[in-house]
């Protein structure tokens, strides 16, 4: 069955229907009755195997508003805190016959890991620090649906690249649209490497990063996967890295903040910016629904 794990397999023309669809979407969510019948009779399944809002919530919602029913599985209150494995987690999953898997997870590899066992659709909501895509896509679509294409568009990813999932999502999926990406932090949050995929570029410094972007996103600094001795104080990241109207200054003129969210207040971000005129950070999580409407759609009714 098809899959969204990553962006590794997907085409620009693949993506661009995935887009197109969201608009459609969007217009459900408009209408008094936000309920369409393109997905009755199928059952989804939203494992969330580590903690969420936004991803879980607007799931579940894209799921309902699309007349399927939705199994909601959360670790947290679950047998996994009595020390269940994943793969008999799974096995009582599998039981139930869905039609498709929502997955996080905080070990990279675990969605593939439910794709190959489950013969079913799987969609990655989040696998450690590897992959975020919808996250990405939604990303993309807000850019989109701001400059009307991601063509020559240049965007800035500031923050904890190193343990940002959403940053490795973006970093892939945005030049495949046409746009460039400059991943930007301090030195021991900016892994080397990442300099290697098409269409990115690192820099430790904040100025450079931003200077002509047309949309500027922070990224939260993960500190739960920080073991240790990443940052010399959180004063100096923010007196640095942090997304303020004094770095938006040296972006474009009205170019647009972005944060995946959750958000560390007045660090990676000033409040200023997250609730300022050119934030569109609740807008991200409007389309959120739209988009994970349209990828639903597109794996178990669409033809790939
Ligand atoms: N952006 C994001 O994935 O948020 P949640 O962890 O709340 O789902």
């Amino acid at each position: 069955p098809p899959h969204l794990l990553d962006f590794q397999d997907w085409t620009p023309e693949r993506l661009g229907a995935i887009l197109d669809n969201a608009d459609t979407m969007l217009q459900v969510l408009d209408r008094p009755v936000k309920k369409v019948p393109a997905l009755q009779g199928l059952t989804v399944c939203n494992a969330f195997f580590e903690n969420s809002t936004r991803t879980r919530t607007s799931f579940e919602l894209a799921a309902r508003r699309m007349s399927a029913d939705v199994l909601t599985f959360a670790a947290g209150a679950s047998s996994v805190s009595k020390g269940e494995s994943l793969r008999d987690t799974l096995e009582v999953l599998t039981s139930y016959k869905v039609d498709a898997y929502i997955v996080r997870h905080h070990a990279a590899g675990a969605a593939h890991l439910v794709a190959r066992y489950s013969g079913k659709p799987v969609i990655n909501a989040g696998d450690g620090r590897r992959a975020h895509p919808t996250q990405a896509l939604l990303d993309a679509y807000t850019i989109r649906q701001e400059y009307g294409s991601l063509e020559g568009k240049k965007i800035a990813i500031l923050g904890d690249v190193r343990h940002s999932r959403v940053a490795r999502s973006n970093a892939e999926l945005l030049p495949k649209l046409g746009a460039q990406v400059v991943l930007c932090g301090p030195a021991t949050l900016l892994p080397p490497g990442l300099a290697q995929m098409p269409g990115v570029t690192l820099t430790t410094n904040p100025k450079e990063a931003v200077r002509g972007a047309h949309a500027v996103m922070a990224l939260r600094l993960q500190r739960e996967r920080m073991s240790g001795g990443f940052l010399g104080s959180l004063q100096e990241y923010a007196d640095t890295y942090q997304v303020n109207d004094t770095l938006l200054g040296e972006a474009e003129s009205g170019a647009i903040v972005l944060h995946p969210g959750p958000m560390n207040r007045d660090l990676e971000i000033s409040s200023d910016a997250a609730d300022g005129p050119q934030s569109r950070i609740l807008k991200q999580v409007e389309n959120g629904q739209a988009i994970r409407m349209s990828v639903l759609y597109h794996l178990l009714v669409g033809r790939n």
